[in-house]
């Protein structure tokens, strides 16, 4: 049986912004499309998948912040909608989080986090060393001291891209299992896109949501060209076996040297461990380097994990955009939509993404929330740039 070839909504990218995109717009009865040769793929394969609004704080992030607690609280409820309806564990887990400290340097970065965290009206308590290791025996013996923040959870994010193509289904968007090739361009608005394999899809509104490759569409007018870019992680998962269960018992996390990393450990025995942050293109090598890295820091947290057997090596690409910020919205271009550029932050901002998404392309208006993060606010310094 051939698939429909128009829809009202056309998401080009099933990663878990395109998919929930997708979910929520059916919800609203449109007619969805989603085009992607492996939906429930992306950079949610190789994401741990916290939930850190207070964690991830960063100075001259104050913006996003407010959309990262917007979908913080969003998480509850649609956790566990997404779980009744799709009958999927998701993996959610309310665990709370610590940020820890190994030398003086580490503790005066971590005491500055914790000001500005207070300064943004986030909730997080400040723990010496002992303290820290009566909460997570497994830290190293040198940590100087920590922030606990109870805020900050996690989800799998394999398992939340199953899942919401699962939902996608069932509220009766159409996956076409292809590449998009190019978007077309009927008298001045986004009208479809092109397949592969030479199909023409068509749609009354186009949502491009294709992750680090959503600048590389053709047939974009280089004025509404998202300016993403990749952003390599390399990850690593580890299995705790039931004898060294509870291993940890919340996420674990440190600025070791200048470069982050966090130990994620789930109730099902995986133990991730994250991530490398590197501007290498559209490489996707794992390297010795990038798995030392993580190891070596990992271990001057918790050193037991070398006792752990390494079940997966694996990099994925974030969507960095300049402000680190994503892009939601309409563009310059009538019928053409970004849902791009989470970088850091995808999981997190998955909720929100989707209800942002839904109501701009059910009423075309962008809601309130999300207008600073309107692609618009790009556009004036793509047009500056050389043809
Ligand atoms: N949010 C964690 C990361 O991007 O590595």
């Amino acid at each position: 049986m051939s698939l429909p070839r128009t829809s009202d909504v056309l998401v080009i990218g099933g990663g878990i912004i395109g998919l929930v995109t997708a979910w929520r717009a059916a919800q609203r009865g449109l007619v969805t499309a989603v085009v992607d040769p492996e939906p429930g793929g992306g950079a949610a394969l190789a994401a741990a998948g916290m939930l850190a609004a207070v964690t991830e704080l960063h100075h001259g992030e104050q913006t996003l912040l407010g959309l990262n607690l917007a979908s913080a609280r969003r998480y509850p409820d649609f956790a566990a909608e997404l779980s009744e309806l799709t009958g999927h564990d998701l993996g959610y887990r309310r665990c709370g989080t610590l940020a820890v400290a190994l030398d003086a340097d580490d503790r005066a970065h971590l005491r500055e986090v914790h000001d500005l965290q207070r300064a943004s009206g986030l909730a997080s308590q400040w723990l010496t060393g002992r303290e820290c290791r009566r909460l997570e025996p497994m830290l190293a013996p040198g940590v100087r001291g920590g922030l606990r923040a109870d805020g900050d959870h996690q989800i799998d994010p394999r398992r939340l891209a199953a899942a919401l193509v699962t939902a996608c289904e069932r509220a009766g968007a159409v996956f076409h299992r292809s590449w998009a090739d190019r978007l077309t361009v009927v008298r001045d608005r986004a009208a479809g896109c092109v397949l592969r394999d030479g199909a023409v899809l068509e749609a009354g509104q186009v949502v491009l949501a294709g992750g680090s490759l959503s600048g590389r569409l053709a047939g974009v007018p280089r004025e509404v060209l998202p300016p993403v870019r990749p952003v390599k992680g390399q990850v690593l998962r580890l299995t705790v076996p039931p004898r060294y269960a509870p291993f940890l018992s919340r996420t674990v996390r440190a600025v070791v040297r200048g470069s982050h990393v966090y130990l994620v450990p789930r109730l099902s025995g995986e133990l991730v461990v994250g991530a490398t942050s590197e501007e290498l293109g559209w490489d996707t090598t794992v390297t010795a380097g990038g798995v030392y890295g993580l190891l070596r820091d990992a271990h001057e947290l918790v050193p037991g994990i070398t006792e752990l057997p390494l079940a997966e090596t694996r990099a994925g690409l974030r969507p960095g955009s300049p402000d680190n910020a994503p892009l939601l919205g309409p563009t310059g271009l009538d019928g053409l939509l970004l849902a791009t550029g989470h970088h850091r932050n995808g999981v997190l901002l998955t909720p929100v993404t989707g209800d942002v998404m839904a109501h701009v392309l059910t009423s075309g208006d962008l809601p309130e929330e999300a207008r600073p993060f309107t692609p618009r606010r790009f556009a004036a310094d793509l047009s500056e740039q050389p043809a």
